[in-house]
């Protein structure tokens, strides 16, 4: 035989092999697993398969994080497709490893049901890497998320190897995983994302998802402070205890959100606009249908909260996004700050108790009620999330991860750099304008830039004060308004949480099937 012919076949035949090694660095091993069984509350034994360790980029910058896991119950439901529950234990914007499904939460009851889980780790503020002797930090924005996409991708790019239906995707996170979720959720296929994506070495495949499940989602950063002073700024001279500075901070920022509140051009659900003028209505009604719900679960509803009881044995009408409450007076206008009550007193001689399920609500004074939410939690100080450099130099989990990679957390609101240079013309520059905008669902939701998730299940608890409840109420509205499905709610007595009430939410994931 010909040597040089040899030779040429034997190179020929290394070049091709390491070619094809590399494009199928991201194909899924089937036979790569561990058996594995957890046991639920209830006793029962669930056993699975574990595919655990999976990069899903090729060009990994942080093997901690960009690693996924799949679960795969040797007992699969019986839905002719099979869900792929995705759940991101993101929390505070921080990294996440990869991590085992828990009985106590929405994996292991997918596991139950019969469904696939993945839960991937990503890079998030505090992710670091040493290169060269230094530190970088690997997960600024959008850097988490871009994981998650990845994440996604490889699942859909593995959709025949994978057991499970990679196009019935199932997001879930809580807080700012709960933000997370809600960008997967809006920005599917967006090419705002893509040139990160292929600089990670993520598949070649969509990152559409079919549903996220979104709890008290820490999203909508560039407005949260207005969002947060528009609605708490009743408490600042009551239970907040602001001082003049943090008030002057938190009434600038008050108003600036009314023109945001009408800029979405929101509708309600009878048609008619939902504007800075009739929002406090819009609200009134999810919370006292949260109320109502509660009364009829037998729940204790203090009468010293801001609702006020009648009894009708009927009932009242109405329900859902943009119930028909009809409030009794007020007209929907913000009172004046001084004519806003202080908050009531919660000592034991103080608490007369509702519990009859004849008993309805006719109405809410809603900053008697904001502050009682205060009193559970105190409320974050203004500007509560682009904190930095404002009034305390301190920054939040936001102004880290839109930090840069040398570890130096950055200002993400004009608001906020123009206050800490004391430069009333500061503008954040177009690098950070853009981060924040690929960082925001609402930017996706209602355009024709991505594919938007046809199913949401969104909720925040009623007592929760982390973010204002203006955004999860704007995202699912802005959502309904662009034709999702939106199942909405600010659950009874709920602080800031997620993946409670278990039975519901696997009811409404069956329901979409
Ligand atoms: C989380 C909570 C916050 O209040 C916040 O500002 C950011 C993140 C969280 O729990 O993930």
């Amino acid at each position: 035989m010909n040597y040089k012919l040899l030779m040429c076949g034997l190179l020929l035949g290394t070049a091709s092999i390491s070619a094809m090694a590399q494009s199928d660095l991201l194909k899924f091993d089937p036979s790569r697993f561990t058996r594995q069984s957890l046991t639920m509350p209830d006793g029962q034994k669930i056993t699975y398969k574990a595919y655990e360790g999976i990069y899903y980029v090729k060009n990994i910058e942080d093997s901690t994080y960009q690693t996924l896991n799949i679960y795969v119950p040797d007992k699969m439901a019986e839905t002719p497709r099979i869900p792929i529950l995705l759940r991101t234990y993101i929390g505070g914007y921080a990294a996440s490893t990869a991590k085992s499904p828990s009985p106590s939460d929405a994996t292991g009851r997918a596991l139950k049901e019969g469904y696939v889980v993945c839960i991937p780790g990503s890079r998030g503020s505090n992710s670091t890497i040493t290169r060269n002797g230094k530190t970088i930090y690997t997960g600024i924005a959008p850097n988490g998320l871009l994981d998650l996409k990845a994440a996604i991708r490889y699942l859909r790019y593995n959709n025949a190897l994978i057991p499970g239906e990679s196009e019935l995707i199932f997001t879930d996170g809580t807080s700012a995983g709960g933000a997370m979720s809600s960008l997967l959720g809006a920005t599917g296929n967006c090419k705002d994302y893509e040139p990160y994506l292929k600089k990670m070495g993520a598949a070649q495949a969509p990152d559409d998802v079919f549903a996220a499940i979104c709890y008290c989602p820490i999203t909508d950063l560039n407005h949260a402070d207005m969002e947060y002073e528009w609605l708490y700024s009743c408490t600042n001279t009551g239970i907040r205890h602001l001082s003049e500075k943090q008030i002057a901070i938190s009434e600038e920022l008050a108003t600036e959100c009314s023109a945001y509140i009408n800029s979405l051009n929101l509708i309600k659900k009878d048609g008619t606009p939902l504007n800075a003028e009739n929002y406090r209505e819009y609200l009134k009604n999810f919370l006292i249908e949260s109320a109502h719900k509660a009364l009829q679960e037998g729940c204790e509803i203090p009468d010293t909260i801001g609702f006020t009881f009648y009894q009708n044995r009927q009932g009242p009408a109405g329900g859902g996004l943009g119930g028909i409450h009809q409030p009794k007076h007020n007209n929907g206008q913000r009172p004046p700050l001084d004519d806003r009550r202080q908050a009531p007193s919660f000592g034991p001689g103080n608490t007369r108790q509702f519990s009859r399920t004849s008993d309805f609500i006719s109405e809410l004074d809603l900053d008697k009620y904001l502050s009682y939410v205060a009193s559970i939690t105190p409320l974050k100080t203004p500007p509560a999330f682009d904190q930095m450099g404002v009034l305390i130099p301190t920054p939040s989990p936001e102004n880290k991860v839109f930090g840069n990679n040398q570890g130096e957390s950055a200002n993400f609101t004009d608001f906020s750099l123009r206050h800490r240079t004391h430069n009333p013309k500061a503008n954040l520059d177009k690098e950070m304008i853009h981060r924040v905008a690929i960082m925001n669902p609402m930017n996706y939701i209602g355009t024709d830039k991505s594919t938007v998730a046809p199913k949401w299940y969104i909720r925040h608890g009623a007592k929760d004060r982390d973010t204002s409840f203006l955004v999860p109420l704007n995202l699912a509205t802005k959502l309904q308004n662009a034709g999702k499905s939106v199942n909405f709610a600010l659950p009874w007595n709920r602080p800031h949480s997620g993946d409670y009430n278990l039975d519901d939410l696997f009811r409404w994931i069956a329901s979409t099937l």
